[in-house]
């Protein structure tokens, strides 16, 4: 079967996978205002779904991680991501995501959370060549969906003429280079130079492997302009969603009238608690913070909307509020 990564468009612009951020309310809202070329889930461990596994079955829907591949037909084409260092796990949650109807699976190898960290997942994948390439090589066997990977240009120092050629030679669809090592965090800016570097190692060991950037990408048009200047295939948009559900279609965040921000807003709060099992509804703060931004009076109403607990009282705290 043809994989969707060979029928996007050039450029093209992708969804960041963000962990409580792109869950299938944010992004139900991001299809309907301005789709991205490949949507993407959170991240879930492939080990937390095997382990409710039932023989032949789909894992036990009570399994709080299935709420994390929820998603409809306007999010397409969509990647889940899973990660874990161990291939049959791997293996198992490929097949899982291929039977919930995702067009591709993603393995996060650049996630520098500690506790991701620990079990020899995320970022730390990249000093662990070996179990790189057996993870790429199990999720490619475990179903036809398109296997990609998501990483960083190194671990406490840049490192892409060992590290990259380890990803290119096991020949997913796509790599998705976060532009920072691990050890930079998100503490400086996405090195958006290297990915110069990155695509001529690309062609010179596996030219089919499509390369995305990732980091520091403002909006569309940037996003234009760093693909145009390091010769990458496509972008990837993370923080630039924030308060700009409508990023995809071009808009710039201060091009949307502030009352189709809140609207957007009160939207996603309501989209939020359908989520099944429930999430936190303080969750939902990094996107009021977001959303109410810029305008006087902003951090007084961020101040009230922090005391909601339900979408109704978000609605109702903006409508005593008028701007
Ligand atoms: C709140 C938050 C959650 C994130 N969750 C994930 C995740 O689940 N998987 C992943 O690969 N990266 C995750 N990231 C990293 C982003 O996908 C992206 O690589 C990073 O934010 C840099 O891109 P940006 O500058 O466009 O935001 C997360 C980042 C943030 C800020």
């Amino acid at each position: 079967m043809e994989s969707f990564w060979n029928r996007l468009p050039k450029p093209f612009f992708v969804m960041a996978p963000m962990a409580d951020v792109t869950d299938a309310a944010f992004r139900a809202l991001v299809a309907k205002l301005g789709a991205p070329d490949v949507f993407w889930s959170e991240f879930v461990s492939a080990d937390g779904l095997y382990h409710t596994r039932e023989i032949g079955k789909l894992p036990d829907q009570r399994n709080p991680l299935m709420r994390d591949l929820l998603k409809s037909e306007a999010e397409r084409p969509i990647v889940a991501q899973i990660f874990s260092k161990h291939p049959d796990m791997i293996a198992y949650a490929t097949k899982l995501v291929n039977d919930l109807g995702f067009d591709g699976v993603d393995l996060n190898m650049g996630c520098p959370d500690r506790s991701i960290e620990k079990q020899g997942c995320g970022a730390a994948m990249i000093r662990d060549p070996k179990a790189a390439q057996a993870v790429i090589a199990a999720a490619k066997e475990a179903s036809g969906l398109p296997v990609s990977v998501k990483t960083r240009v190194g671990y406490a120092h840049e490192s892409l003429d060992e590290w990259l050629p380890v990803l290119l030679e096991a020949a997913p669809a796509a790599i998705t280079l976060h532009l920072r090592t691990r050890k930079e965090l998100s503490l400086v800016s996405a090195n958006w130079e290297l990915m110069k570097k990155a695509v001529a190692i690309r062609d010179r060991i596996n030219p089919n492997v499509l390369l995305i950037g990732n980091g520091d990408v403002k909006d569309i048009a940037d996003a234009k302009v760093k693909i145009a200047q390091s010769g990458c295939d496509g972008a990837m948009l993370g923080r630039a969603m924030f308060g700009n559900p409508w990023v995809f279609s071009g808009r710039k965040s201060e091009d949307t009238p502030l009352t189709e921000k809140l609207a957007a807003l009160i939207e996603l709060a309501y989209g939020f608690e359908k989520l099944s099992p429930p999430k936190n509804f303080s969750i939902l703060k990094k996107h009021i913070k977001a959303f109410v931004a810029g305008f006087d009076g902003a951090a007084e109403l961020r101040a009230k909307l922090m005391e909601a607990e339900t979408a109704a009282d978000l609605e109702r705290i903006l409508s005593e509020n008028p701007l």
